[in-house]
């Protein structure tokens, strides 16, 4: 293999607008996708914006869409594509850009502030907490997430539906919700915190339909939809119709 020269179509602009820019652009073997958008900075775009930091997959702040794809820059091949394919690259899509490559992925932090961190278990003191092997391996999965948010970006309920992001905390997000409802240490119930309930009622979990295009594009192949969402949404499930609860529910209607 050698040398050759790769057609590239970049987003250019701002929050103002923008259009799409043709380059012509050597690439040599071996090299990834972030790699041809540094050689166009230091030959041809000289401020092209594009944001990345660890060049390893572990950073997560490279994110794009590569002819519409969710996909980190610095782990796309360009072997992925064939030498006469023009490659397109654009800022995620369900995030406002800010400049040209570069998102405001903003609203994934907000989302993160909104879901209550793990409770402690009152009657264990540091250094006491004891779990399962099981229970260890089903978190430490959802603990790979780089946060990358390539997972946000593609979900439908938020990516053509601006109006749908107050009350949903998409994937990621609902991951964690799921990851501390899993977790046999958390103690949110004793506080009155019922994870169930708020991840329909505050994180909008009924909004997803399991259709896992999240867990297509995860970089880390978390299985978002089969181990966190769908676990989930049973659970919820059970609960809301849990004899017990609906009891108790009735009571309280009737009291008041
Ligand atoms: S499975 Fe749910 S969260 Fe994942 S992309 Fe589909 S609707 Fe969104
Ligand atoms: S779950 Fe996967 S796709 Fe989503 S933010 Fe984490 S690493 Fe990225
Ligand atoms: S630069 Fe860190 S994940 Fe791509």
């Amino acid at each position: 293999m050698s040398a050759y020269e790769a057609a590239f179509r970049l987003w250019r602009g701002n929050v103002d607008g923008g259009d799409l820019e043709d380059f012509k652009v050597e690439v040599n073997d071996g090299e990834v996708v972030l790699d041809i958008i540094h050689r166009l900075q230091a030959t041809q775009a000289p401020d092209l914006a594009v944001r990345w930091n660890c060049k390893a997959g572990k950073c997560g702040s490279c994110s794009a869409e590569i002819n519409g794809r969710p996909r980190l820059l610095c782990m796309t091949r360009m072997s992925t594509f064939t030498r006469d394919e023009v490659i397109t690259v654009t800022p995620l899509r369900a995030f406002p850009v800010i400049r040209d490559l570069v998102t405001d992925v903003g609203f994934n932090y907000a989302k993160a502030r909104e879901v209550p961190a793990f409770v402690p278990p009152a009657e264990l003191g540091p250094g006491e907490y004891r779990m399962k092997q099981e229970d260890v391996d089903r978190s430490q999965e959802f603990r790979k997430c780089i946060e990358c948010f390539l997972c946000q970006d593609t979900c439908h309920v938020v990516r053509d539906h601006e109006e749908n992001k107050g009350a949903f905390a998409g994937p990621r997000f609902l991951m964690r919700v799921a990851e501390l409802d899993m977790h046999p240490l958390d103690a949110a119930d004793a506080e009155g915190l019922d994870r169930k309930t708020t991840a329909q009622d505050e994180h909008g979990l009924g909004y997803c339909n399991i259709t896992k295009c999240c867990t297509e594009v995860c970089p880390e192949h978390i299985k978002i939809t089969d181990n966190a969402l769908i676990p989930l949404k049973e659970r919820a499930a059970d609960r809301k119709y849990d004899p017990l609860v609906w009891l108790g529910n009735t009571i309280r209607r009737r009291g008041r």
